[in-house]
């Protein structure tokens, strides 16, 4: 019941299918029962209440329940990453026991769906594996096993749930396959959403491999913008824009910053690559893609270094602290990387304001920094200001308000939310990207 597993729930009883969601956390049950969600996902709350409702959802803290009273099990657990980098499948062994040790005591065919985000051969040796040896039955003869990966982007994962690009069944045979596709094909009625057939270990492949490519256009456009600053003019939204013209790469995924956050691609490129190394391949391309990202912070230090010189006691801002706009999630956001690079160069002031984030947790800060309540207040008499996350509320400051605030109006964009001549030629202004003070 994260935040794949409630959105998927409500949705699916939104429209009419009988859902029933476990989960081991007892205030989320309470607060799902009641129609309330137990965190922050855009669209997500008409739904939900109208799902509970209409009876057709109720969560619950049994597992057995679930499994007993319902033809399939989705899991939705999360798969985070092990200090080492590696995947955490610890979640996908209990829950799947658990179905396990619920279908011993029943005699029905049940079909078992991972959705969570696993590495390849997961699916088939440890759900399927789990499930045979805790319900003593045999997988593809009583119980059927697919693995369908989510494409759901965080703040859009209704809108995702209800208007995918594609779907992708891997199955372990026909009959698992057929019966996911019957209830997807029931869910979307007469909307044509593509959707794709292929084995088990392709699908948990296609996962990894989708999730890689976009974290590498964005590290492309990122290595790109480097040197576009090189000469004054050249200017990474202009080639991006012209190279994204191109149907064959696709302008999305291409917008240069301060780099990828969130709790999917840095997790998953270092899982498939840590899966890969156990396995002797060493896949270049991937961890130069993580490279790339990590200096991008360091990047945009030394821009703000170069305009300011030492940080020591000069109040510095960072204007959006969550991973991306449109989320409270701070998890691997570009903004503690950031942060941690100018307290490991002498910052002493550092000021933070989100709209949606009222700070970071100590554990990811090298020393804790103060809080704002508005971006006013954060960058009242500043000498250097970080934009970080490109939330709208952002977007509509002028060069005016930089210079009526700060102290000395330094503002480094890490988005290429401003228009650079304007705010080059009225501040003290660096981008990524473009750099007009190279003679
Ligand atoms: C991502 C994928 O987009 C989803 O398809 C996938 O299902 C999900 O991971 C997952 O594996 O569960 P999400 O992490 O919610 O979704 O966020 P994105 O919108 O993809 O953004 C990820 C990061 O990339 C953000 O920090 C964002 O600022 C950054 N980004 C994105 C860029 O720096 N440049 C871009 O052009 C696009």
């Amino acid at each position: 019941m994260g935040f794949v597993g409630l959105v998927t729930a409500s949705c699916f009883a939104d429209r009419g299918f009988k859902v029933i969601g476990s989960t081991l956390d007892e205030e989320a049950v309470k607060l799902i029962n009641q129609g309330l969600s137990p965190f922050y996902e855009r669209e997500l709350d008409p739904i939900l209440k109208r799902a509970v409702q209409n009876g057709n959802l109720k969560a619950t803290l049994s597992n057995e329940e679930a499994v007993l009273n319902s033809d399939i099990s989705f899991i939705s657990v999360g798969t985070p990453m092990r200090e080492d980098k590696s995947i955490d499948l610890s979640y996908i062994e209990n829950s799947s026991k658990e179905i396990g040790r619920a279908l011993k005591n029943k005699d029905s065919y049940h079909l078992v769906v991972d959705r969570s985000t696993v590495v390849p051969g997961t699916t088939r040796n440890i759900i399927g594996k789990n499930v045979e040896t805790e319900s003593g039955k045999i997988m593809g003869k009583n119980f059927g096993l697919c693995m369908q990966p989510e494409f759901l982007r965080e703040g859009n994962s209704v809108y995702d749930t209800l208007h995918p690009n594609r779907i992708v069944i891997g199955e372990l045979d026909k009959r698992s396959g057929d019966l996911l596709e019957s209830v997807w094909k029931s869910f979307y009625g007469d909307a044509h959403i593509p959707l794709l057939r292929i084995n088990i270990e392709s699908a948990e492949m296609v996962k990894y491999a989708n999730n890689c490519l976009l974290a590498t256009k964005i590290s492309f456009a990122n290595e790109i913008s480097r040197i576009c600053e090189i000469l004054p003019n050249m200017d990474i939204k202009q080639v991006m824009e012209g190279i994204g013209l191109d149907d064959r790469i696709s302008p999305k995924f291409l917008n240069a910053g301060a780099g990828f956050g969130g709790s999917c691609f840095p997790k998953d490129v270092n899982a498939i690559l840590a899966f890969a190394r156990e396995h002797h391949v060493n896949p270049k391309l991937l961890s130069t893609v993580l490279e790339v990202n990590d200096d991008q912070a360091d990047h945009l230090v030394n821009l703000a270094e170069n305009l300011v010189g030492d940080f020591k006691n000069k109040k510095i801002s960072i204007l959006g602290l969550s991973f991306k706009p449109g989320t409270d999630d701070i998890r691997e956001a570009s903004s503690i990387r950031v942060i941690n690079e100018l307290i490991k160069r002498g910052a002493d002031r550092i000021i933070g304001y989100d709209p949606h984030v009222d700070g970071v947790t100590e554990k990811y800060l090298k020393k804790n920094i103060e809080y704002a309540q508005s971006a006013e207040e954060a960058l009242k008499d500043a000498e250097c200001a970080f934009l970080i996350t490109e939330w709208d509320e952002f977007k509509s400051l002028t060069p005016e308000d930089f210079k009526r605030l700060m102290k000395t109006p330094n503002l480094i964009d890490g988005r290429r939310i401003y228009p650079y001549k304007q705010f080059h030629k009225e501040l003290l202004f660096r981008a990524i990207g473009r750099n007009d003070n190279k003679k």
